[in-house]
């Protein structure tokens, strides 16, 4: 790996720049389990949200632009911003030569693999790596947080107070 062969040349080791995407609607401690460990083992992360105009988002993207900025604060490494079009060529302008996807089960893997290969076919320069979030979160997913908080459900636990403080705002306004 360049990374290694760097510092056994004697030289700087190469930094290394991951991009974790998604649509984070909204970020769930799942999420955020998997950006701490991001952050952790890589230099620098850019938590990536996609700008879809297709699908009709539950929380809008700069609304889900400030909770992953609040929730991230603490990690002086990680920043957040959005992202259209193609993800590897995201990756290749912002120089990150790794794709973060979480993995929480089985069920994940096929969509997972077929995307990183895809990836890999689309960009040489970028290689995806899959981490598994803390056992605790391997049934959590957004859509489950919304069904439950819209039908007056708890999410207490499964997403950082902000977005309980706001998906519960949203639903009241909504009945
Ligand atoms: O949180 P999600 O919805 O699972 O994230 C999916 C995401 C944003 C990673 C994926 O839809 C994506 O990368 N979209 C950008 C368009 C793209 O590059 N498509 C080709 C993927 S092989």
């Amino acid at each position: 790996m360049s990374h290694l062969s760097g510092s056994l040349h004697g030289e700087m080791p190469m930094k290394i720049r991951a991009v974790y995407p998604g649509t984070f609607d909204p970020v769930t401690n799942g999420h955020l389990d998997l950006i701490r460990r991001c952050s952790a083992l890589f230099d620098d992360v850019i938590v990536a949200i996609l700008r879809n105009t297709d699908k009709t988002p539950f929380f809008t993207t700069e609304e889900r632009v400030e909770m992953l900025e609040e929730v991230v604060k603490d990690l002086k490494n990680v920043s957040v911003t959005t992202f259209q079009g193609l993800l590897v060529d995201f990756a290749e302008q912002r120089k990150a030569s790794v794709i973060v996807r979480g993995i929480r089960a089985v069920s994940d893997y096929e969509y997972e693999l077929q995307m990183a290969l895809m990836n890999r076919r689309l960009s040489s320069k970028v290689e995806t790596v899959f981490l598994m979030p803390a056992e605790t979160y391997s049934y959590l997913s957004s859509r489950l947080v919304n069904e439950i908080s819209a039908l007056g459900g708890s999410v207490r636990g499964l997403v950082p107070p902000i977005v309980e403080q706001r998906l519960k705002r949203r639903h009241r306004q909504r009945r």
